[in-house]
């Protein structure tokens, strides 16, 4: 009893140390585990869910996820160049959403044997707020390299810290924070950015840019065109380096081959680097390390990695569970008074691993219905197919068994219109 006591004591303790620590600005008292560079948070694809439960909950989610950004720009008086303004900071939004959605200009420069690979990952960015301009007194941010070693000491993350020279990050469930400023971690080649990992701490949560790197800028710099928010919010999304930051290292992710490290400069060609590669590294992915220039893509693979973290229990699930825009946009087509509802589906969507055992879905029958437009496509395919039924039931033949199907349903009405799209079900077909 005694004994338990005094642990909780201690235990006390370690937080009030940890607290105390934060406020006294970049003491060394930091529990320095918690503040690795890499966090060894694996996906939530390995964490208990089977591959078909995870491509069940990651098939449900909003095709298009709206995280809130929360920009703190942290300037010197005495440097112009530092206070960036409103219009860069919203250019360099644009660029990172079109990274993110495949809309990227020069994507056409993706070398041909990758471009199946190529994603569109249905991530939104918005600035939830006018960039916040934060006078400081610091004309540089040093992150000091731990001895020897090539990782940063978190304690000496200062522009994280409004006590510090800094600013305090925003409510980091619910908003992406992006410090931008004047950093250096004290080494010759300077210090892009870089970002924390789900389940970090929650102050620290969030990614630091150097002010240059923000863009797309005129500058002739390796870095003008705002690529270094893409990679780090990569890492945000809980992406790994290519490399799985060691040699031929994994980064968990299925189509990203192994690659022997970083990627340089603007390479044209790919080259072989690790065995099992069928094409050589995939140098012109966001999570290497070449050019701003010569980075074009994020993979199908990397996109369901990231977008995993937005299942229920994953680190970034928040932002889908608080954002009335995106409770708004998963509702939108279910509040139409003609939207049927299906009816014999519900043991297959709640349990998401359940057979489909009939062949027949039914719904609610619609009064001002003349018929139902049917939806069925085949999960993973761009195949979709469309029928027509009079009655509220459908009769499925020819489906692949084992696969998986989505199904949603619209009324047609009496003046020829249709209602909204029922909610999309989810169902397997049975296995023979
Ligand atoms: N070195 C930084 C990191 O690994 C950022 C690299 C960004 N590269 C670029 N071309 N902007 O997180
Ligand atoms: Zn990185
Ligand atoms: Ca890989």
């Amino acid at each position: 009893m005694k004994r338990k006591l005094v642990i909780i004591v201690f235990l006390c303790l370690v937080v009030v140390v940890q607290v105390l620590a934060q406020k006294n600005c970049g003491t060394k008292d930091f529990v320095e585990s918690t503040f690795e560079e890499m966090s060894d948070q694996k996906g939530i694809i390995e964490k208990g869910n089977s591959a078909l439960a995870l491509k069940l909950k990651l098939a449900l989610l909003p095709p298009v996820i709206n995280i809130p950004v929360w920009v703190h720009v942290l300037y010197h008086p005495d440097s112009a160049a530092q206070k960036i303004s409103e219009q860069l900071i919203q250019e360099q939004i644009d660029e990172l959403n079109r990274d993110f959605n495949k809309q990227n200009a020069d994507i056409g420069q993706v070398p041909l044997p990758f471009r199946k690979l190529e994603a569109d990952c249905g991530i939104h960015f918005k600035l939830a707020h006018a960039p916040d301009y934060v006078k400081t007194q610091k004309r540089v941010f040093m992150l000091k390299p731990n001895d020897g070693s090539d990782t940063y000491n978190r304690s000496e993350e200062s522009i994280k810290f409004k006590d510090c020279g800094g600013a305090d990050g925003v409510a980091d469930t619910r908003y992406l924070n992006i410090w931008i400023g004047n950093i250096t971690d004290g080494k010759p080649l300077q210090l892009l950015g870089y970002g924390t990992y789900p389940g970090h701490q929650d102050a620290f949560d969030g990614v630091v840019i150097y002010y240059k790197a923000i863009g797309p800028n005129a500058d002739k710099s390796a870095w003008n065109r705002g690529r270094t928010l893409t990679h780090e919010v990569g890492h945000w999304l809980n992406l790994r380096h290519l490399w799985g930051d060691s040699e031929c290292g994994d980064d968990g992710i299925f189509d990203t081959p192994r690659q022997a490290g970083p990627n340089q400069g603007s390479p044209k060609f790919s080259h072989f680097t690790c065995p099992g590669q069928a094409y050589g590294d995939l140098f012109m992915d966001y999570m290497d390390q070449v050019d701003d220039s010569a980075m074009l893509m994020f993979t199908d693979g990397q996109r369901d990695w990231m977008r995993s973290n937005f299942i229920e229990s994953g680190g970034r699930s928040s932002f889908l569970l608080q954002s009335a825009f995106n409770l708004a946009s998963a509702l939108a087509g279910r509040n139409d008074q003609h939207t049927p509802v299906v009816t014999n589906l519900h043991d297959a969507q709640s349990s998401a691993q359940g057979d489909f055992a009939g062949k027949k879905i039914t719904w609610t029958a619609v009064k001002a219905a003349t018929q139902y437009k049917v939806l069925i496509n085949l999960l993973g395919s761009s195949r979709q197919k469309e029928s027509i039924s009079k009655t509220a039931t459908v009769k499925l033949n020819h489906l692949k068994p084992g696969s998986l199907y989505q199904i949603s349903i619209q009324t047609v009405t009496v003046d020829g219109k249709l209602s909204s799209p029922s909610t999309p079900y989810l169902f397997q077909a049975t296995k023979q």
